[in-house]
């Protein structure tokens, strides 16, 4: 059986970000979450049996609004339920939350890698995306976290109004300097719902222009692989042996636990994956661990279509691509070979013995590769 990530989603934020569509809600006290996510580790240790992890990773909202002694309560119980020798243990902070006694107790309770949502390091950007950090704030947040953690990474928002070509690279230079061995860079995206949605629908444009969107990332990957990192997956890139293990588990189609609210799982039961997903506020999902002992709110086994789908979508993203022949265990039949052979000699896609790839090229217009391939 291949290894289980392990996800903990903390919703909770200082400030709510006005792009933001994630499961956030605004920071409150709240004595019963941490105890509910451990109780419900337990339960999902029952249904996934024993098995190895691979990483656990503390996602948000904001887990570096979490003590310490939180987040070494949830690696001691992983801990215990599977076991969690050699592994990676992420978990994402905002520079605002900036706390070096706190980091440092990060790193005593097992934490090997942090993820710092930068963004910018420009003033008025950060003002403009709403973030409660500045700049210089960024810069001490990002050195201090290089200090005390063995691998670091950091978010990069690309793509806000006004945005110029020579900005992108001030901020793309400041993260080389300082010697960050892993960058995210985010196209901003408007999505429903979001404050940023509002003013679009009143006239006020939040973001540049798809040609200059298209320029900036094409800048970001020249920039950063002349710098010595992998381009590895759509939005990210790392030095040799910086890529996060746990993204690459969602990547790669393995199985995750999802812990907290709203938190997404998937877990393979007798051969058939299947799809999780948790009480969406932070009072429902309590609540239901009290009651029934699991925060799942629903359980859905996914069909050899729907899994296959996923397992392609995610595969083509990352450069390893994907297995034909798992790909074919999966959906219970091959890939659309009508489709296949024209985006291969089309330069998008790469065949190499069993493994399929997008290319460089391909990875640029990924939605339309998939959607043709997917075509029945
Ligand atoms: C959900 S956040 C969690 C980390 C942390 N709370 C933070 O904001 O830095 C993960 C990443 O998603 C990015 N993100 C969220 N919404 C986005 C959007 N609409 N467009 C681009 N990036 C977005 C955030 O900026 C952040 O870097
Ligand atoms: S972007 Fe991060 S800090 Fe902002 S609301 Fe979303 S999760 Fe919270």
């Amino acid at each position: 059986m291949d290894k289980l990530a392990v996800y903990i989603h903390w919703p909770y934020c200082a400030r709510i970000c006005p792009y933001c569509d994630f499961n956030v809600y605004k920071r409150r006290e709240d004595n019963l979450l941490l105890p509910a996510i451990l109780a419900d580790l337990a339960h999902w240790r029952e249904l996934s049996g024993p098995r190895e992890v691979s990483s656990i990773h503390f996602g948000g909202g904001t887990p570096s609004l979490m003590t310490p002694a939180q987040v070494g309560a949830v690696i001691q119980t992983v801990s215990a339920l599977w076991g969690t020798s050699g592994i990676e243990i992420a978990l994402e902070a905002n520079p605002h939350e900036i706390n070096a006694e706190d980091w440092r107790g990060y790193r005593a309770a097992g934490l090997n890698r942090l993820s710092l949502g930068v963004q910018s390091f420009h003033d008025a950007a950060l003002r403009f995306l709403g973030r409660n950090h500045d700049g210089d704030t960024a810069r001490a947040a990002l050195d201090l976290a290089i200090g005390i953690f063995p691998s670091v990474s950091a978010d990069l928002i690309f793509g806000w109004a006004g945005q110029t070509e020579t900005n992108l690279s001030h901020d793309l230079s400041i993260l080389i300097a300082a010697g960050a061995p892993h960058i995210s860079t985010y196209q901003l995206t408007i999505e429903d719902g979001t404050a940023f949605a509002k003013a679009e629908t009143r006239g006020q444009t939040r973001t540049v222009s798809s040609d200059l969107s298209a320029d900036l990332y094409d800048q970001v990957r020249r920039t950063l692989m002349t710098s010595g990192f992998d381009h590895y997956e759509v939005s990210n890139f790392a030095k040799p042996k910086h890529r996060s293990r746990h993204n690459l588990a969602y990547w790669q189609g393995l199985d995750y636990v999802g812990v907290g609210p709203g938190a997404h799982g998937r877990i393979t039961l007798n051969n058939t994956r299947h799809a999780t997903v948790a009480h969406l506020t932070p009072g429902a999902y309590t609540r239901a661990v009290k009651t029934t002992g699991t925060g799942i709110a629903s359980r859905e086994r996914l069909t050899p279509s729907d899994a296959a789908t996923e397992y392609l979508l995610m595969g083509l993203r990352i450069d390893e691509g994907i297995s034909l022949t798992r790909y074919t265990e999966l959906a219970e039949g091959p890939l659309n070979a009508a489709e296949l052979e024209p985006l291969i000699n089309d330069g998008l896609l790469l065949k190499q013995g069993e493994r399929l790839s997008a290319t460089a090229q391909g990875r640029l217009v990924l939605n339309a590769v998939t959607e043709r391939l997917l075509l029945t």
